[in-house]
């Protein structure tokens, strides 16, 4: 009987670019305090990428570290997907020019849009392609330049946001290895309204208009989104733990999408998990969209909360409405 090819991450690693904004900075630009911010949000302080630094080029940064830190030969990879909301232009693809710039010769690739749970959907889709036993290497990577389309005179918005990227390696588990368990995910287009960015597409093409009227940048209601991201975080993880017959009190480690420090414990509260077993690490890099959660994974693994056999569910809710939760057994 031919055994079930499960899907593991092999390694991870992610990039910000150097320059920091902090929120005495933001202080001097809207109308808002460092408290405000800390208690409303949790953040002190996110980074963004200098003019010209596009979302392939933090993707790139991300799998050089990648590659030193687990080093693999990058003609080996057989699948490169990206998450993303800021993909350098319309097209070609994200994946395109990470495959480019990083001189991969025989592989393809293509990029996920579903705001901040881009990652995570990446993740979903490239490990069924492992799953089906075709390939051995897959680049997940999630990577945004949220500065790109941030209003930074919107004090609802710029204070939120940052730069930044991560990928994951997936590679086939060993026999007997759980590595990536299973997954839920649902959108929900209803949401659309809440957090969207309007200009630039075939709806609205670029003009002097969509400029003036401030449709390139992301418009968001921050209180209907909120609403939505603490009840559908809670509802996913635990549609995902019932399914696999578990509980919060089995998960050792929690990587949720970072958007607001609140999302993240109301739904770790309500799984019933200590704060010790939540990865928070909001207040240094804000919400990058679709780096959050491998730059999570990264910051678990620093901080000694992430090792090999621990129970991981990642989870995530964005524009969209998208959402998701993912199980795994880490596997290093
Ligand atoms: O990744 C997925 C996408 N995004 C999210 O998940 C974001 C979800 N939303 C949130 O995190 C929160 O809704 C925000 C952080 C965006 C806002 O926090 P809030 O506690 O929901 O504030 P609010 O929108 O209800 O506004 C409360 C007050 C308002 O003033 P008034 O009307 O009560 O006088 C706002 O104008 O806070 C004001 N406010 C600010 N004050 C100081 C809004 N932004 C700021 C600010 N500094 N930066």
């Amino acid at each position: 009987m031919s055994r079930r090819i499960a899907a593991k991450i092999t390694g991870v690693a992610g990039y910000v670019p150097p320059r920091v904004l902090t929120n005495a900075e933001l202080e001097k630009m809207v109308d808002t305090t460092n408290e405000w911010i800390m208690e409303r949000v949790g953040i002190r302080e996110r980074h963004i990428a200098d003019k010209g630094v596009a979302a392939s080029d933090l993707a790139v940064e991300a799998v050089k570290n990648l590659q030193a830190k687990h080093p693999f030969d990058l003609q080996t990879v057989d699948l490169i997907v990206v998450g993303t909301v800021t993909p350098d232009m319309m097209y070609p693809s994200t994946a395109c020019l990470v495959q480019h710039k990083l001189g991969i010769e025989n592989t393809w690739g293509f990029d996920v849009s579903a705001g901040c749970s881009g990652f995570l959907y990446s993740l979903n889709v490239g490990t069924k392609f492992i799953e089906s036993g075709q390939y051995k290497r897959v680049l997940v990577i999630g990577s945004d330049v949220n500065s790109s389309m941030t209003d930074f005179t919107d004090r609802a918005v710029c204070i939120i946001f940052g730069d930044g990227a991560g990928a994951v390696m997936l590679e086939p588990a060993q026999e007997g290895e759980d590595g990536i368990i299973d997954h839920v995910a649902q959108v929900e287009g209803i949401g659309g309204q809440y957090l969207y960015m309007p200009g630039g597409g075939s709806l609205h093409p670029a003009s002097h208009e969509t400029v003036e009227k401030k449709m390139h940048y992301i418009h968001q209601d921050g209180k209907n989104v909120f609403k939505y991201a603490v009840k559908k975080m809670a509802e996913m993880t635990e549609r995902v733990l019932e399914k696999n017959k578990l509980t919060g009190q089995d998960v050792d480690c929690f990587i949720a999408h970072q958007a607001n420090r609140r999302i993240i414990t109301a739904t770790a509260e309500r799984l019933g998990m200590p704060l010790e077993k939540v990865i928070i690490n909001i207040d240094r890099f804000g919400n990058t969209t679709a780096g959050t959660i491998p730059l999570a994974m990264q910051t678990a693994l620093e901080e000694k909360k992430l090792k090999e056999g621990d129970l991981v569910m990642l989870a995530a809710v964005g524009a969209g409405f998208t959402s998701g939760a993912t199980l795994l057994r880490w596997a290093y």
